[in-house]
């Protein structure tokens, strides 16, 4: 696949068909992400594919009522795209358990760099180490023609999914990922903000490019 297709069309995939997924294109997969960069090259991102029936269905019992939750605080104008992204989205909260597997990504809290942790804010910087591997993981299922969706709600009762998949003392979960074949193929483009109402020039607001570059 052309790489601009790829990065045009990884989009969050809301419906999956349950066929299994061969092993060597998951291996496929899993190998891109390790290509990724981390602080320091240390490493310390791990993923723990859940096949097994039982606990995938545990995991979507776990998830569910949290989506359920954020869902009934999202505030929903009728007919807004928001409303139909709410939707899918809630389809697949449901059906979590049909997905054919679930990638729990973890992180090493020691290989985690976070240099911004001494500021007054919330640090971003940690996780810096964790989610290219993540997107290089997106980006080369959709290469092979698979479907899947960032998810962290489930980060939320990190415990729990620990004590079931027996993760050890001082790894962290950073994101689930439900990978499979996509039931309704994939979009024909993301929808994004127009690149000069996201990129500036030398100074905050102030355009990068004198006439408007085509991004839509
Ligand atoms: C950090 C992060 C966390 C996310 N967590 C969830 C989640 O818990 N559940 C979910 O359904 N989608 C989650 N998403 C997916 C977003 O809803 C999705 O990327 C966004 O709506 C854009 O969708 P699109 O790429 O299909 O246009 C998450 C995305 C990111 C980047």
């Amino acid at each position: 696949m052309d790489f601009r297709d790829v990065i045009e069309t990884t989009g969050a995939c809301r419906f999956y068909r349950p066929d299994p997924l061969p092993d060597e294109v998951l291996a496929k997969v899993l190998d891109a992400a390790r290509y990724a960069p981390t602080g320091g090259n240390r490493q310390g991102v791990r993923f723990l594919v859940v096949r097994d029936a039982a606990k995938r269905r545990q995991l979507r019992d776990w998830y569910l009522p949290i989506w359920e939750q954020y869902i009934s605080r999202a505030t929903v104008k009728p007919d807004a795209p928001r409303a139909r992204l709410l939707e899918n989205a809630d389809h697949m909260a449901r059906h979590l358990d049909q997905v054919p597997a679930l990638i729990v990504v973890c992180a090493q809290l020691d290989d985690l760099l976070a240099t911004d942790r001494h500021l007054d804010r919330l640090s971003i910087v940690g996780g810096g180490s964790v989610y290219p591997a993540v997107q290089n993981l997106l980006l080369a299922a959709r290469a092979e023609g698979l479907g899947t969706a960032l998810t962290t709600l489930l980060c939320a009762v990190e415990p729990q999914v620990k004590e079931l998949l027996g993760i050890p003392d001082g790894i962290a979960t950073a994101a689930m990922i439900p990978i499979g074949y996509p039931a309704r193929g994939f979009p024909r483009k993301l929808t994004r903000r127009p690149i000069e109402e996201i990129c500036f020039g030398d100074a905050w607001g102030q355009p990068l490019f004198v006439r408007s570059a085509k991004s839509s």
